[in-house]
């Protein structure tokens, strides 16, 4: 139906003939003359209708935004003065002869460069009008040379495109599940995968030596901007290797793809203990444009009277950490204000400040609510361990170690933004060294990756498995965890260990995992692999604010979908089918958990 795609024409057309297809995105009526902005994937052109073509001219004085219309016209150069440097086709337009109505269009639901003002519930309701937007017509393109891009690269590696199942059991990677129910097996549910780890794993041990797989995950998680409850990820597993090898590959992948893509030469990816991340940024995906760091405190603080600092402190389990902001004394006391709020968001209980104005005046030129409680012994230690200067700002959080991570680490990164000290526009890292555990409040192991990454030392494991570490490593960028994998287990013993280590018995593990126990037992090859959050990576790679904007049709923040209105009620038949009653009315389950 076209001869031509409107963004694709140029100058290089001028007096040909072509046949357009798009949609109106904007009607104007000069006095007598009809301009036409025709829009469709490629851009957008500019279709003249004057009365000399009466028939076509009176087409033009009907149509109305987004009808959807085919021309035909010849190309020419725009009257001189009236040319557009900010559109690829600016220094042409279309004289128009012929116009066929295609489609008519009701008023769209937002005007398509208006959207900012008609808030996501509109625009996700109805997507597939956001989507016309030239701006996510163009990331979903970017999306589709990334995949493209990485295909060749992994293929070009030898890496083997292989399918796993989407009805599968449960694979753990510490999000809920998505169940589904089986109707031939009463009573029995499929899980949607997490990840295909375990799939991959069971592939190493078939011999398939080198797997990727852009693949759906689906966990049932609380929702932020850089999380959906289904995502893709692009996944890789390889026998035979190290961590070395899968770093360095990975690693290659993403350079290129930045410098290809983007033609963006990524910095060194320097490689951080999980430890150091930590006790530095209070974060495992530190945003390494930010030039503030946390500094231990404890030791200076667990003698002082003030007990906010002093408890922790001698807690085992409590840090107190200082954050010195340069030229920080500027900041109001509304500010602080404001910081305290944010760092509460985290569990902090306060946030302590120390003020410096003027060094050479000792404790008296110090402002702040704790320095009377601190003493000038201990508030001069840590001015010096800190390295203050006249006109710094020392925050402070005392609490349980996680709390001060948590709650400092983010405060670092809000700070950064604020105070305008990012440095540089892209800082990538790997983390490594990760605990094979975390321990809960209750002193309960839960893995830190899965269960099937393998440990540093079998003997440690045996030995201290909370204080073991693991042969994972993360790929971060920016402060965001692009990927993350690791070497696995590929021993039943070892496998057992860390199931024990868990909590999960002999009887629990063989009737979850019996397959891969078994697998194990068959010949399983050194393997390891990585996986990368696709919808992050584009996220960053176009500068977009939520991964929502890089995927076509999103959840909301409460994991709905406004567009189909999914997930939604089935039919009594249906349930029978499935031999599930519901335990009452759905509404009155959802009223409880309010
Ligand atoms: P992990 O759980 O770290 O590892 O996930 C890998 C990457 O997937 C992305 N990701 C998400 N993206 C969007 N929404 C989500 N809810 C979400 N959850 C995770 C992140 C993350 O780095 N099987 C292992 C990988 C391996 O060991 O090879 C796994 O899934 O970018
Ligand atoms: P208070 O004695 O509770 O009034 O606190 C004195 C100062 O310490 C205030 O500036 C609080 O914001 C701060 N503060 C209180 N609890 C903490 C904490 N857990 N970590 C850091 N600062 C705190």
């Amino acid at each position: 139906m076209r001869s031509h795609y409107c963004g694709g024409i140029n100058e290089s057309h001028i007096d040909e003939t072509v046949t357009l297809c798009g949609w109106v995105h904007r009607r104007r009526d000069h006095g007598g003359v009809i301009f036409l902005d025709l829009r469709d994937r490629d851009g957008i052109a500019q279709v003249v209708f004057d009365p000399d073509t009466p028939d076509s001219f009176a087409q033009a004085d009907r149509v109305r935004n987004e009808y959807v219309i085919q021309i035909t016209g010849r190309v020419r150069r725009r009257p001189e003065g009236t040319e557009n440097d900010h559109m690829a086709t600016g220094q042409i337009e279309v004289l128009g002869k012929e116009l066929t109505i295609l489609n008519e269009s009701a008023t769209p639901p937002f005007p398509l460069d208006e959207y900012t003002e008609a808030g996501e519930d509109v625009r996700l309701r109805h997507r597939y009008v956001d989507l016309r937007r030239p701006e996510m017509a163009q990331r979903l393109r970017f999306r589709s040379r990334v995949t493209s891009y990485l295909r060749n690269f992994l293929d070009g590696e030898g890496f083997m495109d292989v399918e796993t199942p989407v009805l599968t059991r449960a694979t753990p990677e510490g999000a809920r599940d998505y169940l589904v129910p089986s109707r031939t097996h009463a009573g029995s549910f499929f899980a949607l995968p997490q990840s295909p780890q375990l799939f991959k794993q069971l592939l190493m041990v078939s011999g398939i030596d080198r797997y990727y797989q852009i693949a759906k995950c689906f966990r049932d998680e609380d929702l932020r901007a850089d999380r959906q409850p289904e995502f893709t990820q692009v996944d890789v597993e390889a026998s035979f290797v190290t961590e070395e090898d899968i770093m360095n590959a990975m690693e290659r992948m993403v350079r290129n793809l930045f410098s290809d893509l983007l033609g963006v030469n990524l910095p060194e990816f320097p490689r951080l203990p999980y430890a150091e991340a930590i006790r530095r940024f209070g974060s495992d995906k530190p945003d390494l444009r930010i030039p503030l760091e946390l500094v231990d405190v404890e030791d200076l603080v667990q003698n002082v009277d003030f007990k906010v600092f002093s408890g922790p402190a001698k807690d085992r389990k409590g840090r107190v950490a200082a954050l010195r902001v340069p030229g920080g004394s500027e900041l109001t006391r509304k500010q602080i204000d404001d910081y305290t709020e944010f760092v509460g968001i985290y569990g902090a209980k306060g946030l302590a400040y120390i003020k410096l104005n003027d060094r050479s005046a000792g404790i008296e030129g110090l402002q702040s609510p704790i320095v009377k409680f601190l003493g000038e012994e201990a508030t001069m230690a840590i001015m010096d361990r800190v390295e203050a200067a006249d006109g710094d700002l020392v925050f402070f959080g005392a609490d349980k170690a996680s709390v001060v991570d948590e709650a400092l680490g983010a405060l670092r990164v809000r700070l950064g933004h604020d105070l305008g000290m990012v440095e540089g526009e892209w800082a990538p890292c790997w983390v490594v060294d990760f605990p094979m555990f975390e321990e809960d409040d209750d002193g309960k192991l839960h893995a830190l990756h899965h269960p099937f990454t393998a440990p540093v030392s079998a003997e440690e494991l045996q030995n201290n498995p909370a204080g073991a570490l693991s042969r994972a490593y993360d790929m971060v960028l920016n402060g965001t965890e692009l990927g993350g994998g690791s070497i696995r287990i590929h021993d039943e013993a070892t496998q057992n260990v860390v199931f024990n280590s868990l909590g999960i018995g002999k009887e629990e593990a063989r009737e979850k995992f019996g397959f891969l126990l078994d697998a194990l037992r068959f010949g399983a090859p050194p393997h390891g692999g990585l996986a990368f959050g696709l919808d992050r990576l584009v996220m960053l790679m176009t500068g977009a604010g939520s991964i929502r904007d890089v995927i076509p049709f999103p959840k909301t923040q409460n994991a709905t979908c406004l567009m189909t209105d999914a997930p939604g009620e089935v039919d009594e038949k249906q349930l029978r089918e499935l031999h599930i009653r519901l335990r009452r009315s759905a509404k009155s389950d959802q009223d409880d958990s309010n």
